[in-house]
């Protein structure tokens, strides 16, 4: 299957990454490495079933783009977005635009191929949770105009986005809310 990673030399991406050319598929990422890191992908650069793409999100994608590496994608996964507080607190715009902007534009490819699309949402999206553990049919107390609002309401819209296009749209997507994932180095 032809898979494509949006911010897939970051920390998740990566090892998503792995796990989908041990499985068989073809993997394309794209990464503009705002967060993310070249060396996080470095040992599958040679694999012939893996092409990266260093490439902002949020810029539209042109034809030719498509031609070159959008064409027959039939998973998408969208990770591309600062995760952690000190980087989205120094990439607040940039984490607004890759929420939104850059949502949009992937979600538009995945209508395209009729691929698939899954957003990887996060626990911030209940904000300052007044339930606790939350179910998701816990709608959250998040503040708009907080240091932390350009991840929560970023990813808030993402989520919005996403349901407008498989409500109205023709898109079979998928929304998954990450609480916190480490690994050990
Ligand atoms: N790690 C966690 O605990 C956690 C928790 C909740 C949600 N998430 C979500 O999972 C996803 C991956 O998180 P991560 O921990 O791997 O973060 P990360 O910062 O390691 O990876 C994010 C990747 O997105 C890329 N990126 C950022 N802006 C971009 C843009 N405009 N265009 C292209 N690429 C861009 C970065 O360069 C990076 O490679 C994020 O969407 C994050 O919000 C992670």
């Amino acid at each position: 299957m032809k898979t494509m990673i949006v911010g897939g030399a970051g920390f998740v991406g990566s090892h998503l990454s792995e796990a989908l050319l041990a499985a068989g598929h073809d993997v394309t990422v794209v990464d503009n490495l705002l967060t993310g890191r070249e060396s996080n992908i470095r040992q599958l650069l040679g694999d012939a079933n893996f092409c990266f793409v260093r490439r902002d999100a949020i810029t539209p994608i042109t034809a030719s783009e498509i031609a070159e590496w959008g064409e027959g994608i039939e998973r998408i996964y969208y990770l591309a977005s600062p995760a952690s507080p000190d980087d989205y607190f120094a990439w607040p715009v940039e984490t607004l635009l890759v929420n939104s902007a850059g949502v949009y534009n992937f979600l538009q490819l995945a209508e395209r191929n009729h691929a698939r699309f899954l957003l990887t949402s996060t626990s911030e999206a209940y904000g300052d949770p007044l339930v606790h553990p939350q179910p998701e049919t816990y709608w959250g107390n998040v503040n708009p105009v907080g240091p932390r609002s350009c991840y929560d309401e970023g990813k808030r819209f993402a989520e919005s986005m996403t349901m407008a296009f498989v409500r109205n749209r023709t898109v079979d997507g998928r929304i998954v809310r990450i609480f916190n994932t480490y690994a050990r180095a």
